[in-house]
């Protein structure tokens, strides 16, 4: 294995997304202020951006073999956290409301540091309902956040759904206008990613970490390919991957496959959505992300079922049964990609962040369905608890010391 300059390291792909390199020669000194962050997916790049960016540690490395890859890379992008919620999941919806008021500022900064946009979507989401069952519970969800709050929520008829979006058919009875929900288009926000930390010093490494090394007490590096890269502070942010680590993270999160469609307008199709819609058929979830140039993500299943990384055509299927529902035009697009990636997900539905285990260990990992909206209070979240400081106030339930063992 070459051991190369950080001049090397830090050159980016033509991509933007995937600088290369092995680990760094870095010296011993250095080590105890070095922070090691492990996955390259959003949360991984964005922690590492805000770290070197606010200065915590000496020196930052991304550790990855694949940056923007991942589930950051086949996610959808929507930032739903009334759209996504989940009655029973208060702390859920309190930390993605928060991370959603947050994004405006937060892709504000990153966009000037990468010096390129990170595709933030304000035209909000419509949540559309296309039986009577669905119609009743639409108008549940309305009432359940007027009464909690939340304002600007807006019930439509069908007709007022397809006056603002002509594209949806008549299957669509109604619909819930929800214009502080957002979108990203996720792999803007992963170049915007890489091109920030790059401005900010973040030392790229195209290598997997296998583990986080302690001595029992502290953390003292993380083991790459055989050999291990010192360092007094270790960020995990390995998504899915993430159980295997730590002993202190087994079995803390588990892998949730997700497939997607990426489709394309033709000139003859009927013009694509310019909001995000999200419907369910059958009890199934499906949703619409409107990416530039006539482009959509159509997502997602969900299967709990380990590591298969392969799109099944019954998942296809089903996503394109699903979406003809309430696009009755789509059988005219090109159909442009499909993919299959993991959610990191826990069985409270709540993130792990901050301090874990061993000193010097975090984690910002198991963001389950809610991984891109969750970045920016996540960066708030693990800047706080690099500095010394405890978690912010709303994230402090999804603090990763609760309910370990680690003594
Ligand atoms: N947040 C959408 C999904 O996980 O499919």
């Amino acid at each position: 294995m070459s051991w190369p300059t950080q001049h090397e390291t830090n050159t980016a792909r033509d991509d933007g997304l995937a600088p290369h390199g092995g680990i760094q020669q870095l010296s011993a000194t250095a080590a105890r202020d070095r922070l090691v962050v492990v996955g390259a997916g959003a949360i991984g790049a964005a922690v590492a951006w805000a770290a070197a960016r606010e200065g915590v540690a000496g020196e930052v490395v991304l550790l990855d073999p694949e940056p923007g890859g991942g589930a950051s890379h086949v996610a959808g992008g929507m930032l739903g956290p009334v759209t996504e919620a989940w009655a029973g999941e208060p702390e859920v919806l309190e930390m993605g409301s928060a991370s959603v008021a947050r994004w405006p500022a937060f892709a504000d900064a990153v966009a000037a540091d990468a010096g390129r946009p990170v595709g933030l979507r304000t035209e909000g989401i419509l949540q559309v309902a296309v039986d009577s069952t669905d119609v009743a519970s639409l108008d549940r969800m309305c009432k359940h956040f007027q009464d909690r709050g939340f304002h600007g929520l807006e019930p439509l008829t069908g007709d007022e759904v397809r006056r603002r979006e002509p594209a949806l058919g008549t299957s669509v009875r109604a619909g819930l206008a929800i214009p502080g929900d957002l979108a990203v288009d996720n792999r803007a926000l992963l170049a915007a990613l890489t091109a920030a930390g790059e401005a900010q010093g973040v030392v790229f490494c195209r290598a997997r970490g296998a583990r986080v090394v302690d001595d029992g007490e502290r953390v003292t590096g993380v083991e790459v390919e055989g050999r291990v890269l010192a360092a007094g502070r270790v960020v995990v942010a390995a998504g899915a991957w993430s159980s295997g680590l730590h002993p202190v993270l087994a079995d803390r999160v588990r892998p949730v496959k997700g497939e997607i469609l990426r489709i394309r307008a033709r000139p003859s199709s009927p013009l694509p959505p310019v909001h995000t819609i999200r419907t369910a058929v059958e009890g199934r979830p499906v949703y619409l992300v409107p990416r530039p140039r006539g482009r959509l993500v159509v997502g997602a299943t969900q299967h709990d079922a380990g590591f298969d990384p392969d799109v099944l055509v019954g998942g296809v299927r089903n996503l394109l049964t699903d979406v003809e529902q309430v696009l009755p035009g789509v059988a005219d697009y090109a159909l442009e990609e499909t993919a299959a990636s993991f959610r990191p997900c826990t069985e409270t539905n709540m993130p792990l962040l901050g301090p874990v285990g061993p000193e010097g260990l975090f984690a910002a990992t198991g963001h389950g369905r809610n991984g891109l909206l969750l970045v920016p209070l996540t960066v708030e979240a693990l800047t706080a608890v690099l500095r010394g400081q405890d978690l912010p106030g709303v994230a402090a339930p999804a603090a990763a010391a609760r309910a370990t063992a680690y003594v």
